[in-house]
């Protein structure tokens, strides 16, 4: 097989690293990688765009292309899988209509209420008087969100009624996030502890891969700003053995009858952000249509089938029949972050200490990084993802925090409590 990867973040290249251990690979292409796709045997860089459609396609048939797979969500929510498809190429992802449960809060959320999905009680508003009228019924906290994509920034957690009417107005009439801010959800807010569920659908079956849970905040304890994710572990044991049932059976499910009665059968991988309130009940906060980044670097070190064959058997609507297993071990994943992430990261920052040999159950994953003569230099704001597996979150966390010793460029910071909610329960 030939595959074509579409995306350049530390998800792809662990994407990427799955897919070529796979007997039946040939070759791997990413577009556009990074400085880590390229140093993995089988597998080219392309400088293609992942927006780039018609560049993409006519890559795929030039190059006689088995399947397409895409890493990030906005190709997804502009509809490469509808292109794809209608040029008569095979690619694993869900189509447009589907991946606006990502790309569409309001979406989302009109979704969940009619398939009765669980989830925080929210209301959408294009008017800003009207908006401001419906937060003198609310309590504090009140979580406000961007409608529409927005890389991280279109949800504000507002303490106090002065924050939320700030935030309404940046986002409904100063036009801070443009398009996507110019319908907002005001949400309850819900107390508890989050975790990421993802499975792959074939748009009637589907598998789950192990449990995951991010850290979103840049400093150790949860605290400081919101960042894409500073580290992952997996699995997560808040989601005990029931609980995966409990999502499969009112969270998957649901979503994937839903999307069927509505002509748009989910294919490709669905990833629910979910909170396990203090209730002990479990609530969606967000659907991703695709593989959470970084939660994907620790999953793909616990996978113990043939992933390159699992999406294509996603694709050809073949799931029903596989029964993939798992490592019964725990990964987890660290982010080295460059200084001024995630606002104003510096970049081009020469990384050394990348030749050290590893040990089995030890990878290095690029995040933002680029080749230039010979040297590895940063490109962005999260790094590398130092992925490591062990017995344990606790051994597997020490083994990471050791390999990160080795390795280093200016500015280099990182969160040293990366699994401490499980390590605590262990
Ligand atoms: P989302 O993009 O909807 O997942 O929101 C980003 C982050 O905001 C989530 O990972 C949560 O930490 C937080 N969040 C979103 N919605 C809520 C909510 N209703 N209650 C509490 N926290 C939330
Ligand atoms: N780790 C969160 C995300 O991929 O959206």
């Amino acid at each position: 097989m030939k595959i074509l990867l579409i995306g350049q973040g530390g998800r792809e290249h662990a994407l990427a690293w799955r897919l070529r251990k796979s007997d039946l690979v040939e070759h791997i292409y990413v577009a556009p990688g990074n400085g880590g796709t390229l140093r993995e045997p089988k597998v080219e860089n392309i400088d293609i765009s992942a927006l780039d459609f018609p560049a993409l396609i006519q890559f795929a048939k030039e190059n006689d292309i088995t399947y397409t797979l895409v890493g990030p969500e906005v190709p997804l929510v502009h509809g490469i899988v509808d292109a794809f498809k209608q040029a008569g190429l095979l690619i694993l992802g869900p189509d447009k209509y589907a991946a606006q449960l990502e790309g569409s809060k309001s979406f989302s959320k009109e979704f969940m209420n009619k398939y009765h999905i669980p989830t925080a009680k929210s209301q959408s508003f294009s008017d800003l008087t009207q908006a401001k009228k419906y937060l003198t019924t609310q309590t504090y906290p009140v979580v406000i969100k961007a409608d529409g994509l927005a890389a991280g920034k279109g949800v504000v957690i507002a303490q106090t009624e002065a924050e939320a009417l700030y935030t309404l107005e940046n986002f409904l009439e100063k036009d801070t996030l443009g398009e996507s801010g110019h319908l907002v959800i005001i949400e309850e807010f819900i107390a508890g502890e989050e975790a990421s569920f993802i499975i792959l659908s074939d748009g009637e079956n589907m598998i789950a891969f192990p449990s995951s849970q991010d850290h979103k905040a840049r400093d150790d304890g949860d605290l400081g700003p919101n960042t894409g994710g500073m580290g992952a572990y997996a699995p997560a044991p808040i989601i005990t053995e029931e609980r995966h049932q409990e999502v499969l059976k009112r969270v998957m499910q649901p979503v994937l009858d839903g999307m069927k009665k509505e002509g748009h059968p989910y294919v490709g991988f669905l990833y629910a952000g979910l909170m396990i309130d203090n209730h002990n009940q479990i609530k969606v906060l967000e659907f991703n249509c695709r593989f959470g980044d970084p939660e994907t670097q620790a999953i793909m070190m616990l996978v113990k089938f043939d992933f390159a064959d699992l999406c294509l058997q996603a694709i050809k609507g073949n799931l029903k029949s596989t029964t993939p297993e798992f490592k019964s071990l725990c990964a987890l994943t660290v982010v080295l972050a460059a200084h001024g992430y995630p606002n104003h990261p510096e970049i081009h920052k020469k990384i050394s200490g990348l030749n050290i040999a590893l040990q089995k159950g030890e990878r290095i994953f690029h995040a933002s990084t680029q080749l230039k003569e010979g040297e590895t230099l940063s490109t962005g704001g999260r790094v590398l993802c130092v992925t490591t597996v062990g017995e344990s979150v606790k051994i597997a966390h020490a083994k990471a925090y050791q390999l990160i010793k080795k390795i280093q460029f200016d500015g280099m910071f990182y969160r040293s409590d990366i699994g401490y909610k499980a390590i605590i329960r262990e």
